[in-house]
């Protein structure tokens, strides 16, 4: 059944455990989410961004969830819009059937420039409230994704500021993240904590510099029952940048978050934590070893088939070290 991330991240938070959102643009992503999900028993978030919603439609996207949702009656589902960049966003996806939406006031509705305080506060709200009033779940962001190395959003997507960012515009403010909570409403809270999207988010291996743990850690302390959300959450493995560079990919070295550090994160009031890139990387490592393996195949499914299982086993891991599994 869909249910709405309040109560999904009520129930993490109740038993101290966190909850993938894995973003979803077509089925067979859905089905190695949900086949991971219901081999461990854990309660699935599936994120849509707007790039998902105009790839498949939300015709599609509906029924897609519902039919998943169908297939696994025991599996509770969340339908999250990811990465909301305005009102009307917000409103049409949960006109669409989404359960939950995240309104991301960070950036300006174009999702380029760093949006002033006051706006971000005003338009979460606004969001919440329309949200509340149909039951719908609302994720807020405070601060903005981007590198604390280089001071710039990783690039290789559509989504993240253009141009050098300060530091204080790249980890999220204790003190303003409370004021923020109380004023929006919002029922979950995304936090800038030196991570950001896509593959290319550390050049070395993550330390307290450039990833910022404590600044989790301290927003808990602030907020302790506020559900706290890491953006730019894949690890990048090496072993898939390793089996797509020696399938023909070229991706240069580059270093994700740690699954470890996310277990720290959850141990101090994380309950969302988004995965987009490591499910695309386990797909495309499977398509690009199957394309120099069989160079005769053609058949589509030969290729999606290894894609699913690999991305199914990713999936598992995170029920796993997340402490989601058993708890569906
Ligand atoms: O927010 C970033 C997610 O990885 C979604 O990416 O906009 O390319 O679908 P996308
Ligand atoms: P990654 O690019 O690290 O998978 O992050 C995804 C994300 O934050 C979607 O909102
Ligand atoms: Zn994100």
């Amino acid at each position: 059944a869909l249910i709405t991330l309040r109560q999904l991240l009520d129930h993490a938070a109740e038993y101290s455990y966190g909850v993938p959102a894995f973003n979803i643009n077509n089925m067979e992503q859905g089905l190695a989410i949900m086949k991971a999900a219901e081999a461990l028993d854990a309660p699935v978030i599936l994120q849509a961004s707007r790039g998902a919603r105009s790839y498949a439609g939300d015709i599609m996207l509906r029924h897609m969830v519902q039919a998943l949702a169908e297939m696994h009656p025991d599996i509770p589902v969340c339908l999250h819009q990811d990465h909301g960049n305005n009102e009307a966003t917000c409103l049409s996806a949960i006109r669409h059937g989404f359960t939950s939406v995240m309104m991301d006031g960070s950036l300006e509705a174009d999702m380029k420039t760093p949006a002033s305080y006051d706006y971000n506060v005003e338009i979460t709200a606004k969001v919440a409230e329309a949200a509340h009033a149909v039951g719908a779940s609302v994720e807020g962001e405070l601060g903005v994704l981007g590198s604390l190395e280089t001071g710039e959003a990783a690039k290789e997507d559509g989504s993240g500021a253009e141009g050098k960012l300060a530091q204080d515009q790249l980890l999220t403010d204790p003190d303003q993240a409370a004021d923020f909570v109380s004023r929006t409403k919002c029922d979950a809270l995304a936090i800038a904590c030196g991570t950001s999207h896509g593959a290319y988010k550390f050049s070395r291996k993550p330390d307290g510099d450039i990833l910022s743990m404590t600044t989790i850690e301290a927003i808990h302390q602030k907020l302790p029952d506020t559900h706290l959300v890491m953006h730019g959450s894949s690890s990048v493995p090496q072993e898939l940048q390793d089996l797509i560079n020696a399938h023909g990919g070229d991706m240069p070295q580059t270093y994700g978050v740690p699954v470890d550090e996310i277990e720290r994160g959850i141990r101090h009031g994380v309950r969302k934590v988004n995965i987009d890139t490591d499910c695309r990387m386990a797909m495309t490592g499977q398509f690009r070893k199957l394309a120099t393996d069989r160079p005769s195949e053609f058949d589509p499914r030969k290729f999606l088939i290894p894609a699913m299982e690999e991305m199914e086993r990713l999936v598992r891991d995170r029920y796993e070290r997340f402490g989601t599994a058993g708890q569906a």
